[in-house]
């Protein structure tokens, strides 16, 4: 279960909604792993406030560099110093806003990789995109130029979050049963890179909230969740948290 803080936080508040984020966690069960991806500047005091708890941190975005004449990038290699576990790449916001191809994207996820994170990697289509039909076409598409760049081992190593573009901060989630015919398209891609590629966890992330958790968690490919305005509330983060260990599949 991964918080995607976005551009939330300000030093004075983290330390509340951290603190409280790790004394709840701690008391799930040892099958649910939680992260928390934050804004850079906020890296430094998630390793102080999180070291040695059960909750991972990490970073929302890294650059497709490893390092050089490129002003305002931060490279995986930045973020690892500070600790961090996740790196998210190639989530829509990023994909809209910033016009990250799919090829960019992979080269984000290669570098979190060499780097020694585990990238997030989202996939996603939008409202129009699911409407003509062709959401199969466009999360392949994602996928696939990552898992092209990749070896059967790294592609193992990561953790890819289906992420409807039209379900994100809108309040609309994904119905269960739609949001798992994605994840199984999405589990047999995998399978296709290899056996030991499949099992990558996969994450929901739209509208997740602590009333829809327990059944988006419950649907047989879908792992966990990528959780944003939710994950801004520790009650609520928690809420979802703990309707993943209720789930067993
Ligand atoms: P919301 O949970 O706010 O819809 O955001 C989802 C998301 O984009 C997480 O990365």
């Amino acid at each position: 279960m991964v918080g995607n803080w976005k551009m939330h936080g300000r030093i004075s508040d983290n330390a509340t909604l951290l603190t409280e984020v790790a004394a709840g966690a701690s008391a799930l069960q040892k099958g649910v792993r939680v992260g928390v991806c934050v804004p850079c500047p906020y890296l430094a005091q998630s390793q102080a406030l999180l070291s040695g708890s059960v909750v991972q941190w990490g970073i929302q975005d890294v650059s497709a560099h490893s390092g050089g004449a490129f002003t305002g990038e931060v490279a995986a290699e930045m973020a690892a110093d500070f600790g961090v576990t996740y790196a998210i790449v190639g989530h829509s916001e990023r994909r809209a806003y910033h016009r990250e191809s799919p090829e960019l994207v992979a080269s984000k996820a290669q570098r979190a990789i060499e780097a020694g994170l585990t990238p997030i990697v989202c996939v996603g289509e939008t409202l129009e995109e699911r409407q003509a039909g062709t959401t199969e076409q466009i999360i392949g598409t994602q996928l696939d130029a990552v898992l092209a760049i990749l070896t059967e081992e790294q592609a193992a190593g990561i953790v890819v979050a289906y992420e409807p573009v039209w379900a994100i901060g809108t309040g609309k989630t994904a119905r269960p049963g739609q949001a798992q015919d994605v994840h199984a398209f999405l589990r047999h891609k995998l399978l296709e890179k290899g056996a030991s590629v499949a099992s990558v966890p996969l994450l929901y992330g739209g509208s997740v909230k602590p009333e829809n958790a327990e059944e988006l968690f419950g649907q047989k490919d879908i792992d966990g969740g990528l959780i944003g305005g939710a994950s801004l509330k520790s009650k609520d983060f928690l809420a979802i948290c703990r309707a993943a260990q209720t789930v067993t599949h």
